[in-house]
């Protein structure tokens, strides 16, 4: 970072942690604010590890008690403690870290009672923290976590606008199952519970933005939506969440091929933005949960992904000699043990499966000329299976509408999307990608509750 004069000054923003490991003020006195991380007490002097949520690293305050009373400082300053202390940055060439902070005086701004302040140890268990969201946020391991969820997050955007796409905002409420699997919340008043009294019509937290992403990339071209998105799956497992966040790209004129390229390159663009910005986060989660995360990034983000056909997938997967759980055969949805199988021993590198069968998938993909399968991809890494889902989308209306009647969908409810159909329609294509199953990928954590703020999950609310 540039030197920024004013930065120490009054009125001038405060300085972080991370500011002083950019740009050390060295033998400059100024105030800085934090929690404890830890405190010791010698004879003379006590020592204190301060954090304040800039950077994974944290300062050390040395606390002369010529100065300032051991008595106050072993009264106050427990793990968890909040304060605010003035003093001078001495470098400490022959310490680990390259300066401390000479404290002079601090304030005390919120105390932290060591009898029951749960985060005590040095490491926590996550199902632990799990237990106590509400401050798990205070560990390094998720405050890791969530920097890496920001820079993810911003690094889709610029992706995206560098591209020429917009950010549109769907919404949350909506009529309509667009993945017609039925795992809806039902939304009601609490002043009337009958379910149309509000709207007129039943109404649902979304579980895609893709049919109104589909409606707005007629005049756009380009579109995507970033959002949260509700599913009521009744499924207890690492990958699931009731409430997940979803990117969704849509776009015109795009082939199955073109869409799967894009889903690659999003990828492995997400992996190198990581990588470049967030050293300290991956070398402390690659210390602390997964030895072989920085390894596993660096290979991903050079490798070709390997694509398959539904159909050579199950043919690698019957020539296995595997025995799996769950027979691979042509017509059945890939178990987690095929894809893993896949991913992990078959090609050692991400895999795209297409051309699926057409009654394992959703009702708007595109049917094939053979009759049998639609071109939809779902994108599999290691260690996480299915991380993008997608698809050319069905633009011919005649056969959109004879496959929603097939499945005995109420047409008259999707009127709207049905005139993209019938007015000036275009081949166009797009998917999702899990924002969670994406971070288990980029952190090296395996339960998708651990990489969102506050999870909903069944049976849990965080
Ligand atoms: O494969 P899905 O269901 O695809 C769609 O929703 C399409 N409408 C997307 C599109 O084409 N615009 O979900 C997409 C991705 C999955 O690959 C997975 O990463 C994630 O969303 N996902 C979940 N993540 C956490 N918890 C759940 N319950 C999830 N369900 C799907
Ligand atoms: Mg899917």
């Amino acid at each position: 970072m540039p030197k920024h004069p004013g930065l120490y000054e009054p009125r001038s923003l405060r300085p972080t942690i991370a500011d002083l490991y950019d740009n050390p003020p060295l033998n400059e006195t100024l105030t800085i604010s934090g929690w404890i991380r830890t405190r010791r007490s010698t004879k003379a002097v006590s020592f204190a590890e301060i954090t304040d949520g800039s950077t994974l690293r944290s300062l050390q305050v040395v606390l002369p008690h010529d100065k300032i009373s051991r008595e106050r400082i072993e009264a106050e300053l427990h793990t968890g403690a909040s304060l605010t202390i003035t003093g001078q940055l001495v470098p400490t060439p022959d310490r680990p870290q390259p300066f401390e902070l000479q404290a002079q005086a601090y304030t005390l701004l919120g105390s932290a009672d060591p009898e029951t302040y749960p985060l005590q140890k040095k490491a926590h268990s996550l199902e632990f923290l799990r237990e106590i969201a509400h401050l798990r946020v205070r560990t390094r391991t998720y405050q890791a976590v969530f920097r890496i969820r920001h820079g993810v997050s911003l690094a889709i955007h610029q992706f995206f606008h560098e591209r020429g796409f917009v950010y549109v905002h769907t919404p949350i409420l909506t009529p309509s199952d667009c993945e017609g699997a039925g795992q809806l919340f039902q939304v009601i008043t609490t002043e009337d519970p009958d379910p149309t009294a509000f709207f007129g019509r039943p109404a649902y937290l979304t579980v895609s933005g893709q049919l109104d992403a589909e409606i707005l990339t007629m005049g756009l071209g380009r579109v995507y939506t970033f959002g949260p998105t509700f599913r009521a799956e009744p499924s207890h497992t690492p990958r699931h969440l009731a409430e997940f966040w979803m990117i969704e790209p849509e776009m015109a004129f795009f082939d199955l091929e073109d869409t799967m390229n894009l889903a690659e390159d999003l990828l492995k663009s997400l992996i190198r933005y990581v990588l470049r910005h967030y050293a300290d986060e991956l070398a402390f989660l690659t210390e602390r949960y997964d030895p072989d995360l920085l390894a596993r990034l660096e290979s991903v983000k050079e490798s070709v992904f390997l694509r398959l056909s539904y159909a050579e997938a199950i043919d690698i997967l019957q020539k296995s000699g595997r025995e799996f759980a769950y027979a691979p055969v042509w017509g059945t949805d890939l178990q987690a043990e095929h894809e893993r199988y896949l991913v992990e021993t078959y090609a050692q590198r991400p895999v795209i499966v297409y051309n699926y069968p057409r009654d394992i998938k959703a009702f708007y993909m595109r049917q094939n000329d053979d009759g049998k399968t639609v071109a939809a991809f779902d994108v599999l890494f290691p260690g996480i299976g299915e991380v993008i889902g997608g698809s050319q989308r069905e633009e011919r209306l005649d056969r959109l509408e004879a496959e929603m009647q097939r499945r005995h969908m109420n047409l008259t409810a999707y009127q709207a999307y049905l005139d993209t159909r019938r007015f000036g329609t275009v081949p166009h294509s797009g998917f999702g990608l899990g924002l969670e199953r994406f971070l288990l990928f980029v952190t090296g954590l395996t339960n998708v509750r651990d990489v969102i703020p506050f999870f909903r999950a069944a049976g849990q609310m965080a």
